[in-house]
């Protein structure tokens, strides 16, 4: 499964054509880099940008929000939506101040213990404030290795979902360029290979990918079975 050539052309990709200026990059600090990730679980980057920016200038670190109640985090979360990742968020913080001084964890294995973080976004907080090694399969990603690996088999499945996982971790490159690689396949699954309309002549991956080569892009993945 492993395939160096794969994480170079990603990286080679976001270097040049990927997203660069968004406000939570171009820092290490783990509280803004948390804090986007968990808004951007299941929601747009376009529509996150206001809310990141009002949410850090009321809660400018993890001890303000961990000393904040819990309404004052709603009122600041209203119109994001799914708002069990505002409860978690506030409470992932109180446990980051009492368990671990404020200092966020960088294994990402602490991190998906805390609350609100699964094993994906715990490895991107991870590649992204400490530049640690660690896989993310977010829906975005199962989708474009659905596509590159022509996965005829619906994501969600467990066994299909577990083989997922080991290839993402098989093309996680070592920690030089871990953040240019993971940014890059969370780039390429939002910007290039949407859902509807993947933009395969701009793709890094076309020469490789089954969905381009076979003409199913329009089929991969495979939708949930009724
Ligand atoms: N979606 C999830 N994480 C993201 C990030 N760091 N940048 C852009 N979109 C994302
Ligand atoms: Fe997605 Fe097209 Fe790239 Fe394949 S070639 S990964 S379908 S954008």
């Amino acid at each position: 499964l492993a395939d160096p050539s794969f994480s170079r052309a990603v990286i080679d990709w976001q270097r040049r054509h990927g997203r660069h200026a968004l406000p939570w990059q171009n820092t290490r600090d783990a509280y803004r880099i948390w804090l986007s990730e968990i808004m951007l679980q299941q929601t747009q980057v376009s529509a996150v940008l206001g809310y990141y920016a009002r949410f850090l200038e009321r809660f400018p670190d993890v001890q303000a929000l961990a000393a904040a109640p819990v309404e004052d985090v709603m009122t600041y979360w209203a119109g994001l939506g799914y708002y069990t990742r505002a409860r978690n968020l506030h409470a992932c913080a109180r446990r980051v101040v009492a368990e671990y001084d404020g200092v966020f964890p960088s294994d990402p294995a602490l991190l998906a213990d805390l609350p609100g973080i699964g094993r994906s976004t715990a490895a991107a907080i991870s590649a992204f404030s400490s530049g640690t090694r660690a896989a993310i399969l977010d829906g975005n990603v199962k989708r474009v290795f659905a596509r590159v690996f022509g996965i005829d088999q619906y994501p969600g499945l467990k066994p299909v979902e577990d083989a997922l996982w080991r290839r993402a971790e098989a093309l996680t490159p070592a920690e030089e360029g871990i953040e240019s690689y993971t940014q890059g396949l969370m780039d390429l699954g939002a910007t290039l290979c949407t859902r509807s309309r993947p933009d395969c002549p701009r793709c890094p991956l076309q020469d490789r990918c089954v969905a381009h080569a076979t003409g199913r892009t329009a089929e991969l993945p495979v939708r949930k079975p009724k």
